[in-house]
């Protein structure tokens, strides 16, 4: 039977303890070609250098936990087979995150983001239970349907070229989790956010370089979301221009 190939990992170290900038550090290790690339970090955690620091979780494309750079990109390591990739692969941390230590990066800023879109249903009056719940139809289920996948993995806030030229942007994550909301028909709140939409560093940020749906890897489309969201804000706007107030939905 012939050995098992092997290839070389190449993982960006850092302790804040210790290192005032990060290092690499290569290890070359026997690969089972079934393997995902997670399993690989996940042989070398336990196996050659236990002091490697990683986020994973579910090994199922669900948690959205265990998001790194592979080789430039940032990817889902639970789903990118070993086999896609060469003789060397190139782990680093998630791009547009500070880092904590190795492949950890801090996330607060990012969730913070979300806090900001106000990403649960807002209803004008509350209805009360006996009411019974509020109906969708498939068609209306449709409208947010693809916005509500994201599993939060943040690989598009990762590739978003406007993030790392501009740290407040909201990012695609937090606008099209806003989005989802303002097209959900059980949803009233859809004015609030569209005036935070208008704000400075959100939708209108966007440059539509469209990395953001590339990286998803729940085919979620945070760019379309973007754009609709841009399109929805304005309309918004005009809308508030010529009725009166109180007309608005
Ligand atoms: S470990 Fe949960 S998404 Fe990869």
């Amino acid at each position: 039977m012939s050995d098992p190939p092997k290839k070389t990992f190449v993982i960006t170290r850092f302790d804040p303890d210790v290192d005032e900038v990060p290092k690499t550090q290569s290890y070359e290790i026997a690969v089972d070609p079934d393997w995902k690339v997670l399993d690989a970090v996940n042989y070398i955690k336990d196996e050659v250098d236990g002091t490697l620091s990683h986020r994973w979780s579910c090994r199922m494309a669900v948690c959205g936990s265990c998001g790194m750079m592979v080789n430039g990109e940032p990817r889902l390591t639970c789903k990118d087979s070993v086999s896609q990739y060469g003789d060397t692969v190139e782990i680093t941390p998630l791009s547009n995150f500070p880092v904590i230590r190795d492949l950890v990066v801090e996330m607060d800023g990012f969730m913070d983001k979300f806090k900001k879109v106000k990403p649960w249903i807002i209803r004008a009056k509350e209805l009360a239970a006996e009411d019974g719940p509020v109906r969708q139809s498939p068609e209306e289920l449709e409208e947010f349907k693809q916005f509500s996948m994201c599993i939060n993995c943040m690989l598009c806030y990762s590739a978003c070229p406007v993030v790392s030229n501009e740290p407040e942007f909201l990012g695609p994550a937090a606008i099209a989790l806003g989005h989802r909301y303002n097209v959900d028909s059980r949803d009233e709140g859809a004015s609030e956010r569209n005036a935070i939409f208008r704000g400075e560093g959100t939708v209108f940020s966007c440059s539509f370089a469209n990395e953001c749906s590339e990286v998803c890897p729940k085919n979620v489309d945070p760019a379309a979301a973007v754009n609709q969201a841009k399109f929805n804000a304005v309309i918004d706007w005009a809308t508030g221009l010529v009725l009166p107030s109180g007309e608005k939905e």
